[in-house]
C-alpha cells in the first residue's frame, strides 16, 4: 500500500474486510504500508495492521514478499511507481486518473502488458451496485437505442479564494502534482461509467474555467498561477450516435458530492444520483415482452438496489439494507481477484483507463482552444 490518505485508508477497509464477505481462494495479507514520514505511516500502518513500513516506495517493489503494489499516490507519481512495479512483476491496482497525462499513461498500459501483470483501475463507482445494474438493464436492451446522456460530479471545496495550492491534501490544486481539476479528478469518474455504460465517446468540445486565478502556493511559499480548470462542461458524441452533457465544478456551492447520471434511450431511461446511492431510478416504456407499459400506469420505477439478485448484494445483508460507498472498493478487489483467480482478468484495467485519460486530455485540449475535439477512441 503506497500512500496512507483517502484511498490509502478506503482501500485498507476492503482488503480488510474482502475475505469476510467473499468466498475466494486467496486472503489478502496487508505486508507492507509506505509514505515518506516514518511516524506518519507506522501509526497508519499499526491502525490498519500492516506488517511493517517503508518511506521508500522503491523497497515495496523490491519486496520478495510482495504480489500486489496498490497506488494510492497523487497523480504525479502513479506513472514511475506503477512502471517500476510492473518491470518488478507485480500485481497492480492504481488510483485514478491513470496519469496527468495520455503521453504519461500510454508507458504505463505498455509495461503493464509486456510484463503481463494483472492490473486495475479504481474506478470504483462501476462497483456501486445500482450503477451495475444500470449496466445490466442497458445490456438487456431494456432502455433500447440510446439518445442522451448527462452526467454531473458537483463540490463545493474550493470556493474560498484563501485555500492555498499544493503539499498535503491541496495538491489537487496543483496543477504540477494533479495534472488537472475537475477533469482528472472529477469527470474521469464519470467519463469512465458513461463508456462502460454508453460506449465510446469520440468527440468533444469544452468549456473550462478556473475562478480563483492565483493562491498561494504551500511548497513555494509563494503566491503562484493556478493551473487547474476549476470548473469543465462538456457536450460530447458517442460512438452509437448519441450525445453528451457533462458538468462539473469545486465551486457548486451547497454541494459535497453530488453525482448524478441519466441515460434516455428510446424504449426507456436510467437514472443515478450518488447521494441516495442504494437507488436505481427506471422508466420502462417498452417492457421486455416486446408490449408498451399501459399510459396508465406508465412512470418512474425507483429500484431498491439490495435484494440478493442484485450486483454484489447477496455478499452483504437481508433484502432492503443498504451497503455504502466503502463496499464500492470491496466489490472491486473482489472482481479483481475473481478475475485472477478465473483467468478472466476484470476491468477497468489500465489500457481501459487509458481511454478515460484520452477523452479527459480531448476536453481540456477543447477548453483551450474553443474547438471539437476527436478523442482518438473508438468502438
Ligand atoms: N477512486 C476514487 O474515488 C478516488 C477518491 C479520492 C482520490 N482518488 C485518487 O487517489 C489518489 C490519492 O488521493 P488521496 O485523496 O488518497 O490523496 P491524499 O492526499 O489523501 O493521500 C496521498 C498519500 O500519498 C502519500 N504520498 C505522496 N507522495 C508520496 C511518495 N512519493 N511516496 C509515498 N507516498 C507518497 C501521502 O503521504 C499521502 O499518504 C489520487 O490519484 C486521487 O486521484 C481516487
Amino acid at each position: 500500500m503506497i500512500g496512507y490518505g483517502f484511498m490509502g485508508r478506503a482501500h485498507s477497509n476492503a482488503y480488510k474486510r474482502l475475505n469476510d464477505f467473499f468466498p475466494l481462494d486467496h486472503r489478502v495479507v496487508l505486508q507492507v504500508a509506505c509514505a515518506r514520514n516514518a511516524e506518519k505511516v507506522k501509526a497508519f500502518a499499526d491502525n490498519w495492521g500492516y506488517s511493517r513500513v517503508e518511506t521508500d516506495w522503491k523497497k515495496v517493489i523490491e519486496a520478495p514478499d510482495v504480489d500486489v503494489v496498490d497506488i494510492c499516490t497523487p497523480n504525479d507519481t502513479h506513472q514511475e511507481i506503477a512502471i517500476a512495479a510492473a518491470k518488478a512483476g507485480k500485481m497492480i491496482l492504481c488510483e485514478k486518473p491513470l496519469a496527468r497525462t495520455v503521453a504519461e499513461a500510454e508507458p504505463m498500459v505498455e509495461a503493464v502488458e509486456k510484463a503481463g501483470v494483472a492490473n486495475m483501475v479504481w474506478f470504483n463507482y462501476r462497483r456501486v451496485p445500482a450503477i451495475t445494474l444500470a449496466k445490466q438493464l442497458i445490456d438487456e436492451g431494456r432502455i433500447g437505442r440510446p439518445f442522451h446522456m448527462r452526467s454531473n460530479f458537483l463540490q463545493d471545496w474550493t470556493i474560498s479564494a484563501d485555500l492555498p495550492q499544493g503539499g498535503a491534501g491541496l495538491w489537487r490544486l496543483d496543477v504540477a502534482a494533479a495534472g488537472s481539476g475537475v477533469t482528472g479528478d472529477l469527470l474521469a469518474h464519470n467519463i469512465d461509467t458513461a463508456m462502460w455504460l454508453n460506449g465510446p465517446i469520440t468527440r468533444v468540445t469544452a468549456k473550462t474555467e478556473t475562478f480563483i486565478k492565483e493562491r498561494p502556493h504551500v511548497l513555494t511559499g509563494k503566491v503562484e498561477k493556478v493551473g487547474i480548470d476549476d470548473a469543465c462542461l462538456f457536450i460530447c458524441e458517442f460512438a452509437n450516435g448519441s450525445l453528451g452533457l457533462f458538468e462539473s465544478t469545486r465551486y457548486a456551492r451547497g454541494h459535497k458530492a453530488l453525482k448524478t447520471f441519466e441515460l434516455n434511450g428510446a424504449d426507456g431511461s436510467v437514472a443515478f444520483n450518488l447521494e441516495e446511492m442504494e437507488y436505481l431510478d427506471f422508466f420502462e416504456y417498452k417492457q421486455s415482452s416486446g408490449e408498451t407499459a399501459e399510459s396508465h400506469v406508465r412512470g418512474w420505477r425507483r429500484i431498491h438496489v439490495t435484494n440478493g439478485e442484485h450486483p454484489y448484494m447477496d455478499r452483504y445483508w437481508v433484502p432492503g439494507l443498504v451497503i455504502g460507498y466503502e463496499h464500492t472498493f470491496i466489490n472491486a478487489l473482489a472482481d479483481f481477484v475473481r478475475g485472477i483467480e478465473s483467468g478472466k482478468h476484470t476491468q477497468p484495467n489500465f489500457r481501459d483507463a487509458l481511454q478515460t485519460q484520452k477523452v479527459c486530455e480531448a476536453v481540456l485540449e477543447s477548453g483551450k482552444t474553443g474547438q471539437w475535439v476527436s478523442t482518438g477512441v473508438s468502438a
